[in-house]
């Protein structure tokens, strides 16, 4: 077993956890069987959780977790619901394991939402990002995701990719964006 590089969903929990300092609200963009938001909810006032699938949704709210709110829509269209300064987004993209396949985050989509979340985030706030590369889809968003973030300004965010350098070429990358405190 590994402490450290055992799985990117794992060391982004770490991550905000021990880095993102206030903790009031935080974004989910990708709900699916809902691990991410369970963490965001235990450490944040407010969270609010994207997905496009019903069930997925559904199945959450019937959780019925008081911090928790349940968005059955795409994260591109987040500003429509949330206007509010937020601490935290996480996306992890890609299908949802053990789900149907075919319904996966898409490229552009996932860029035009993490373009609005940067903007939306606090200062001192952190979006991470987790890729899977796997599958077509996947490497798409995976190259048009990193050469936008890859021309941040550097006064204003840093990024960080960790990536498995021992393990086959598409294993996942875990991508850490956080916007600077003024
Ligand atoms: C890898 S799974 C997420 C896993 C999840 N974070 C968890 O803890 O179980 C990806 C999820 O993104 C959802 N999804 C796909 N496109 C989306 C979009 N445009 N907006 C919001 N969710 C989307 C899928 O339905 C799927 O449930």
């Amino acid at each position: 077993m590994y402490r450290y590089v055992g799985n990117i969903s794992d060391l982004s929990h770490y991550i905000i956890k021990n880095f993102v300092e206030n903790k009031s609200i935080a974004i989910d963009g990708t709900l699916g069987n809902g691990y991410d938001t369970d963490f965001l909810s235990s450490l944040f006032s407010k969270v609010y959780s994207f997905d496009i699938q019903e069930e997925a949704c559904n199945n959450y709210i019937n959780k019925n977790i008081e911090n928790v709110e349940v968005i059955n829509d795409s994260h591109h269209f987040f500003k429509k619901y949330i206007n509010d300064k937020v601490d935290c987004i996480m996306y992890n993209l890609g299908f949802l394991p053990g789900g149907d396949k075919t319904i996966t985050t898409l490229h552009e989509t996932s860029l035009e939402s993490i373009k609005e979340g940067l903007d939306v985030l606090n200062s001192g706030g952190i979006m991470t990002i987790c890729i899977y590369r796997g599958h077509n889809e996947g490497k798409i968003e995976e190259t048009c995701i990193l050469e936008y973030l890859k021309n941040l300004p550097k006064n204003q965010f840093g990024v960080m990719v960790q990536s498995y350098l021992n393990r086959h070429n598409n294993s996942p990358l875990l991508v850490v964006v956080e916007k600077k405190q003024n």
